[in-house]
């Protein structure tokens, strides 16, 4: 499937998918303490994107079973939200999908639950400036895998590891669409950036290994070593400037 460009309908579109995200996020932050259950973090995001007229994109997605995905330690992505209580000093990355008018928006965020430790939460605040690295190349006339490069050599300088097996993505009318974006350098520069296009930008970082292996239950994706793991994304607007972050406020 080719790369599309969006017209100015259809991004306003996808602004609006967008932003139910951005403040459903702001909700769920305030909500991650100790005590609280995932699943009642998915009711509280399912019943807020509906409360928008919007769709949860997640639910029913290849078979996954919930509105929002919930991994927390050692799960890099792809946990499925039950009956597990939040402890004291856990973190959580929490991914979030919006479908309305035809178009989607999907985002993730880690946050440390009460007080966690100096390490984890470097390892939050540096998955995150990965991100924001990435994306100082994520520019009309710019090549996509300047974004990964950037993505992989900010994460490593700290010694932590950049996962290989997920990788972020084209998003429109698709959730995921072309092209893949991976976190880490590739050979040669990609497809260059066009004004127009919308990328999730995703980077998936762990504290040790960047080896995965996914649970019994089909989904979950953990270090092998058990190490802890962040994510963040957001949808991304190329332009010819800054690029314009659809689920971010
Ligand atoms: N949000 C994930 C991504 O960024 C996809 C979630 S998979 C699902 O690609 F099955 F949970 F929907
Ligand atoms: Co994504």
């Amino acid at each position: 499937m080719a790369i599309t460009i969006k017209t100015q309908d259809q991004i306003q579109r996808m602004r609006v998918a967008g932003a139910i995200l951005a403040d459903l996020d702001e909700i769920l932050r305030d909500m991650v303490k100790p005590g609280v259950t995932t699943n009642e973090l998915d009711r509280v995001a399912e019943d807020f994107i509906r409360s928008r007229g919007a769709e949860p994109s997640f639910l029913g997605y290849g078979g996954y079973p919930k509105s929002i995905c919930t991994s927390v330690n050692d799960e890099i992505v792809h946990g499925i939200p039950s009956n597990r209580k939040l402890k004291n000093g856990d973190i959580i990355s929490i991914d979030m999908g919006s479908y309305i008018g035809g178009y989607h928006g999907d985002c993730a965020r880690t946050y440390g639950v009460g007080t966690i430790s100096e390490a984890d939460q470097k390892l939050i605040d540096v998955t995150k400036q990965s991100f924001f690295e990435g994306i100082k190349f994520a520019k009309a006339g710019n090549h996509l895998y300047e974004i990964s490069a950037a993505v992989q050599d900010y994460a490593e300088q700290f010694g932590f590891g950049v996962v290989r097996d997920y990788v972020g993505h084209g998003i429109g009318r698709n959730m995921h669409e072309d092209p893949s974006i991976p976190n880490y350098r590739q050979v040669g520069r990609g497809p260059r950036l066009q004004r127009g296009m919308v990328i999730a930008v995703e980077p998936m970082i762990t504290a040790g290994t960047y080896k995965c292996r996914v649970l019994k239950d089909g989904w979950t994706a953990v270090t092998r070593d058990g190490s802890n793991a962040a994510h963040y994304e957001n949808t991304v607007l190329i332009t010819d400037g800054e690029p314009e972050l659809l689920t971010f406020k």
